[in-house]
């Protein structure tokens, strides 16, 4: 007899970025769908990981982390968000952000519990929180009277509060929307939160891309928020590296004391060389990712300017290497059908939004990657400038 399988997530089908990848790569189309630069990480942090490779840092690292990797972490962050992060008992690096979300879901989402997101939400959030035994509760990013700019609906968000709300998930600078946090959105979170039972997830993965002089906000940097976040972030978007799918952890120590729990069983530790490399990189080289604003915000810039003449109607991307357009004076197809029709017949592709919303609120609206080369970006203009 075969056994039956009864899937733990029936209704999850494959990831909207492996799809439209795949498309991209069969129909020879411009890729401007899934979120991976076309240039290469620095060379010194290679050479420093070839160093590694070639002087024995090639067994286990330590569970929680390499020492020299998670004291850099500790140096960015005070540098940055001003909290001073305890390395033993604060700081663990795990493989990529999405081991990290899916660590942090796990650690602390039992039965029942009810977990907000934010939509349009990254789609890695709710099959952990269904895994976990958690009941997903999404909330719409608000749209501005322009239909333009994205911000978090702090009301919604109220009033979807229960009792069993136990964990929040933000992902801020969001993507898709570019959308980011003011001083006023952390306030108005903590005094949300202020007598609840729940804990904070923030996906910070684009920290370092934020655009037009706008300092990034992590939940790090607010005293009151601090107490109950997880804070994940990843150093594939800022090395140019999604391939390594390393990140980090940083939280309060009874909160990472849970966190690793469930880390050191789904990955243990993460690679030793690629971590020793980072380390002495972000050591030797700190001013690397304080000139990612400058150099993707002439890429959001190049983008834009090349898109002025046509008949997409959009707003320059805040944050992240991501531009809304919207193809309303263009078409009024679904954009899930749109991006796979127009990845297809015009050769570029897109990431449709309505796929990661409970209800299609977000419309006719796509998604494309602009971590590409001019040549590339110009290209894909010019074909979009005829539609
Ligand atoms: C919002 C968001 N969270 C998490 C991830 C996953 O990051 P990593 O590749 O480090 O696992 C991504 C990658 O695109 C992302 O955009």
């Amino acid at each position: 007899m075969k056994p039956e399988i009864s899937s733990k997530l029936p209704k999850l089908g494959t990831t909207i970025f492996t799809v439209m990848s795949q498309l991209a790569t069969e129909t020879g189309a411009i890729n401007l769908s899934q979120g991976f630069p076309s240039f290469d990480p620095p060379d010194a942090l290679i050479d420093r990981i070839n160093w590694h490779l070639h002087n024995g840092a090639n067994q286990y690292a330590p569970m929680p982390g390499t020492p020299s990797l998670r004291m850099a972490i500790a140096e960015k962050t005070e540098r940055l968000q001003r909290r001073k992060l305890d390395v033993d008992t604060e700081v663990t690096v795990c493989t990529g952000a999405t081991e990290g979300l899916f660590s942090a879901i796990t650690a602390i989402v039992r039965t029942g519990d009810e977990v907000i997101i934010l939509d349009p939400a990254y789609d890695s959030y709710e099959p952990a929180i269904d895994l976990a035994g958690g009941i997903t509760r999404r909330v719409p990013l608000k749209i501005d009277e322009n239909g333009s700019d994205f911000h978090p609906d702090w009301q919604r968000l109220s009033d979807t509060l229960s009792d069993k709300t136990r964990l929040i998930i933000l992902n801020f600078p969001h993507n898709p929307t570019g959308a980011i946090l003011t001083a006023e959105d952390l306030d108005q979170l903590a005094e949300l939160v202020r007598d609840r039972n729940c804990y904070l997830l923030s996906d910070e993965v684009y920290e370092h891309i934020v655009f037009d002089g706008e300092p990034h906000r992590s939940l790090a940097s607010h005293d009151e928020l601090w107490q109950r976040s997880m804070v994940i972030c990843s150093f594939g978007k800022t090395f140019h590296a999604t391939g390594w799918k390393l990140g980090y952890c940083a939280a309060p120590a009874h909160l990472t004391a849970e966190f690793r729990k469930v880390h050191q069983f789904t990955t243990f530790s993460v690679s030793t060389p690629m971590q020793h490399g980072i380390a002495d990189f972000l050591a030797s080289d700190p001013g690397f990712y304080e000139s990612l604003p400058a150099f993707y915000q002439q890429k959001r810039d190049r983008f834009c300017e090349l898109l002025a003449p046509s008949r997409f109607k959009f707003q320059p991307a805040r944050s992240t290497f991501f531009q809304i357009l919207d193809y309303s004076d263009i078409s009024d197809e679904i954009d899930e059908s749109l991006a796979k029709r127009w990845t297809r017949e015009i050769g570029v592709a897109s990431i449709p939004l309505t796929v990661f919303c409970e209800t299609p609120f977000t419309g006719t609206r796509l998604r494309f990657c602009f971590a590409k080369d001019d040549g590339t970006l110009e290209k894909a203009a010019g074909i979009l400038c005829e539609l």
